[in-house]
């Protein structure tokens, strides 16, 4: 596909409408094999990308995107957020012979549930933090009694950055187990909760390009997660990245590369749902070494925005490159 698109200039895809998808059509907009940039839905700073159109349909609405793509004779598709990867927009796009950047339903449900990644993380051998998930709040409660240091609350599925509450005190988790499991707070997303060890020391965000079957990693970034000064608020989706990250060198990388990336591919592929795209660890980096926090099946919003102004290569190049295997 890359060959019969070159002499023409591709045709690209991107789906989102943040800073994040902004970043990646800015990149991609100086790629010499682009031709043309659609976002979907996009927003006023990808419409003023030279050479980029947005067109108003919803990172989520699956039916619209895979006819777009017909009708516009799309060449590659990128996909930005989470909730399309979860709802299998990537694996419409291969049954219509589509090239796509982003990963399989299948695998991307290393993001879509906490409970689902945590036993992913322990059968492979994964350093993470400790975790218990329960499904009703009498059994999440009495385990919440027997602990010394108040755990994190979590919420199994997606909840847009929301789901985590990061408790002070016993009540403070008590009142979100029962907001969760008994009031419903995040819908069928906090079905379960995980109540987990809480973790202490910096944390870093480690994003890798993935075929499949190798990766290739980008600098280390961090974002600024709680809100207020002083880190003295609740947790946020990320108010902004930034690099160089003072405490993770290329020794840290490489021990990430080690012990997280190269047995989380391998663990996937061997499971029949190799990871394509872009792998996103959340680590958290402990007195016992760097421990996984998260996954996320995608680039990192706003890291993104400080990771790609970095990038010499041609983006273009390296998304057929990892769509394609
Ligand atoms: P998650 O959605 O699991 O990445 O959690 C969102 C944020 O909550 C993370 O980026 C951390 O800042 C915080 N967090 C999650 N799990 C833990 C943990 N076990 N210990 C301390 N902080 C955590
Ligand atoms: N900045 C955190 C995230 O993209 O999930």
């Amino acid at each position: 596909m890359a060959e019969a698109t070159e002499m023409a200039g591709a045709t690209v895809l991107v789906v989102g409408g943040g800073g994040r998808e902004h970043a990646i059509v800015w990149a991609l907009a100086k790629s010499a094999s682009v031709a043309e940039v659609i976002v979907a839905p996009g927003n006023p700073g990808t419409a003023a990308e030279p050479g980029c159109r947005n067109v108003a349909i919803e990172a989520t609405d699956i039916a619209a995107l895979i006819e777009l793509t017909m009708a516009e004779a799309v060449d590659l598709v990128v996909v930005g957020p989470e909730d399309p990867l979860v709802l299998g927009l990537v694996d419409r796009l291969t049954e219509q012979n589509i090239a796509a950047f982003g990963p399989s339903a299948a695998a991307s449900k290393l993001e879509g549930s906490k409970s689902h990644c945590k036993e992913f993380l322990l059968r492979n051998d994964i350093p993470t933090g400790r975790s218990q998930s329960f499904t009703d709040s009498a059994g999440a409660l009495a385990y919440l009694a027997k602990l010394v240091v108040p755990p994190v609350v979590k919420a199994d599925g997606l909840a847009a950055g929301k789901g985590v509450i990061v408790a002070e005190t016993h009540q403070d988790a008590e009142v979100a187990i029962r907001e969760i499991l008994d009031e419903g707070r995040f819908g069928e997303a906090g079905a379960e909760v995980l109540l987990e060890e809480r973790l202490h020391g910096a944390e870093v965000s480690i994003l890798a390009f993935c075929d499949g079957e190798r990766f290739h990693i980008m600098p280390a970034t961090q974002d600024h997660k709680r809100l207020l000064v002083g880190d003295d608020g609740p947790n946020t989706g990320g108010m902004g990245a930034f690099f160089p990250s003072p405490v993770a060198d290329d020794q840290l990388l490489a021990e990430v590369a080690k012990t997280v990336l190269a047995p989380t591919l391998a663990a996937l592929a061997a499971e029949g749902r190799p990871y394509r795209g872009v792998l996103y660890v959340g680590i958290m980096l402990t007195a016992e070494g760097p421990k996984v926090i998260e996954y996320n099946c995608r680039f990192g919003d706003p890291e993104t925005e400080v990771v790609l102004p970095m990038l010499e290569s041609d983006l273009y190049d390296i998304f057929i490159a990892c769509a394609t295997g």
